[in-house]
């Protein structure tokens, strides 16, 4: 089966011929990994809420003026971060995420390997037919194909049937330990796409996404005076980001903020 490279054959979804009783264990072990993926998933290993954010929400600890003023801007209705990036309600955990998917414009990341893995390998196969012109669909494009990257139809139709509105958009991802990383010099890569490198990238985006020009090509100016136009623009954000107009003190206040959502904040060093 190694040999034949791709996605199982429609006529042979299974190519994998297992008895019954195999087929029973080895469905029933992979149930177990999931299970115990999750397990540590939802462990206090995991979700240690040590952050410097749940200390001063406990009152152990305090913002600094920075730090405060990014808070207070996160929670306004200038930036809307916290209406999808929820930080608790009633019976609400602060988890920083609203569980919900948006598109929130993002441009394509053309330093990923998949847009150029058009090329049949010795054996035959090839990754991403469409190559450059490969388009990232988000939870859309999953609901309307499965397996994902085979182009077989997904044959769910009540999920294939809601697919059209969620087309390029991105499940919110939670915020807590967002500018976590091994080393201090050590590059994050934000979004679904990575696309964004730091959170004073990703806040300036939010800000001036339809506020400053449209790069061209090889523009010396991207992601600072102009953004190249969005992946998928059909189903994009256009109501609660794209032209906040923060000042430059503003995005790095809340880049502060930001910061103080790293797990193991440790009080009596600070
Ligand atoms: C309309 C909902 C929405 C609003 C408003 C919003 N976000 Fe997001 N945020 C998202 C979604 C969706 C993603 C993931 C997008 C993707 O991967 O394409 C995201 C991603 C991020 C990330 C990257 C996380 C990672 O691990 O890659 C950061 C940081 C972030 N948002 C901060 C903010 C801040 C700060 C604000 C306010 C200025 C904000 N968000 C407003 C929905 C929202």
């Amino acid at each position: 089966m190694c040999g034949v490279p791709g996605p199982a054959r429609a006529s042979d979804p299974l190519p994998v011929h297992l008895s019954v009783t195999d087929r029973g264990s080895s469905n029933r072990t992979f149930d177990q990994i999931a299970e115990a993926i999750a397990t540590f998933e939802s462990s206090s290993e995991v979700n240690q809420f040590s952050s410097k954010y749940d200390y001063v929400t406990a009152g152990k600890a305090q913002f600094t003026p920075d730090e405060k003023a990014g808070y207070t801007l996160f929670r306004s209705s200038v930036t809307h971060c916290n209406e999808c990036h929820r930080d608790g309600g009633p019976g609400e955990e602060p988890l920083f995420t609203d569980f919900t998917a948006s598109n929130l414009g993002l441009p394509r990341n053309p330093a990923i390997p998949f847009y150029y893995e058009d090329k049949p390998d010795e054996q035959g196969y090839a990754a991403n037919l469409s190559g450059p012109n490969w388009v990232d669909t988000g939870v859309g494009g999953f609901l309307l194909n499965a397996p994902r990257l085979s182009g077989v139809p997904n044959p769910n139709a009540s999920w294939t049937n809601l697919a059209s509105p969620f087309l390029g958009r991105f499940k919110v991802p939670t915020l807590r330990d967002v500018d976590k990383r091994p080393r201090p010099d050590f590059v994050r890569a934000y979004m679904h796409n990575g696309y964004l490198k730091s959170l004073k990238e990703v806040v300036h985006f939010y800000n001036t996404r339809d506020s400053l020009p449209t790069c061209g090509v090889g523009d010396p100016g991207e992601k600072v005076s102009c953004w190249p136009k969005a992946e998928y623009p059909q189903t994009m954000n256009r109501r609660q980001l794209g032209n906040l107009r923060l000042t430059d003190e503003e995005e790095d206040q809340i880049v502060s903020f930001l910061k103080t959502l790293t797990d193991g904040y440790l009080p009596a060093e600070k």
